[in-house]
């Protein structure tokens, strides 16, 4: 799914084997209790999405945590079912729940679709996302 779309193909390596370094990532975040990787499974037991919850402590806003939702994909031929609603739904409680003052998260600007996704549940266009690649 991260790499079936014209930005996940330019970034992901999907080879069987998988490379090591998906591998190294996954036990990275499986150690790490601030970070959660969710998948969303059919009833057959496909995964049909993901997404990935980082909680982030910090000290504005009074010591406040926030949360941080990435990688917030669903398999295409599941789309506009409600999945990801469940998803993100689900990490926003989860961040609520981990009392978090606050859950952001980036998407591409020329995810147009996945803007209108997000601003339908709630999410405001309130900053500009700014990245450097390395
Ligand atoms: C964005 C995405 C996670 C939404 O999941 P979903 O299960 O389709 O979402 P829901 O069924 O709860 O809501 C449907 C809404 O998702 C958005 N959506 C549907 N297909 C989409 C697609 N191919 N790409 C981006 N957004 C899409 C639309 O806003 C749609 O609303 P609409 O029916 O009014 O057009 C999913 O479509 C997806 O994985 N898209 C491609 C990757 C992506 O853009 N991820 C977000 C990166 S920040």
């Amino acid at each position: 799914m991260l790499a079936d779309d014209h930005l996940g193909r330019a970034r992901e390596r999907l080879e069987q084997p998988l490379p090591d370094c998906y591998f190294a990532a996954f036990d990275k975040v499986e150690r790490d209790g601030n970070l959660t990787l969710v998948v969303a499974e059919d009833k057959a037991g496909r995964v049909v999405g993901c997404l990935q919850l980082c909680i982030l402590p910090g000290l504005s806003s009074q010591g406040a945590s926030r949360g941080l939702i990435e990688d917030v994909r669903v398999a295409s031929n599941r789309r506009s079912r409600g999945i990801g609603e469940q998803l993100v739904q689900w990490a926003v409680g989860e961040a609520r729940a981990r009392d978090c003052k606050l859950v952001e998260l980036l998407t591409h600007h020329t995810r147009v679709d996945a803007q209108r996704f997000y601003e339908r549940l709630g999410f405001a266009k309130s900053h500009v996302g700014m990245t450097i690649r390395f």
